[in-house]
């Protein structure tokens, strides 16, 4: 369930990262669903697995890096988002800056993905 509901927010991500140039609106449309999934669905982990109490709780390893992962993961979403706003308001200095990160970004997303896999 995790893994599955995991892979559509990162499926949803690539599906806005390919509309970006023709359609930035639905690139924007797509990465904000996006994040409201992973929102979403890391309330409903908290909720039901607690996994903060699990992570600082002497744990495997694999759940500590999904943990640590996951946390960076909500802090690249943020800070997409702020520079994605800079850029949609006409600041092309942080298109640049928008592309790298965002490509980090997704990098980082992938391994959270597979991370699923262990919790
Ligand atoms: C996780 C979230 C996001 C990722 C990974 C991401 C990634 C990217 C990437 C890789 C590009 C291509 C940049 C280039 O080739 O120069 C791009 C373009 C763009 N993004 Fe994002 N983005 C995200 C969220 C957002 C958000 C939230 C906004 C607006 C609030 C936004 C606004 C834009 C705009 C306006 C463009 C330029 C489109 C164009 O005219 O070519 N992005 N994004």
């Amino acid at each position: 369930m995790i893994p599955l509901v995991s892979g559509l927010a990162l499926l949803v991500l690539l599906i806005g990262l390919a509309v970006r140039r023709e359609h930035p609106d639905v690139h924007i449309a797509f990465m904000l669903t996006a994040f409201g999934l992973d929102l979403a669905l890391l309330g409903w982990i908290e909720v039901t697995r607690h996994p903060m109490a699990r992570a600082l709780a002497p744990t495997a390893p694999s759940v500590w890096l999904h943990a640590a992962l996951s946390l960076a993961v909500v802090t690249g979403y943020l800070t997409m988002i702020g520079l994605g706003q800079r850029l949609w308001n006409g600041r092309p200095l942080s298109r640049s800056v928008h592309r790298h990160i965002g490509t980090l970004f997704l990098a980082l997303r992938c391994v959270d993905w597979v991370t699923t896999f262990w919790v």
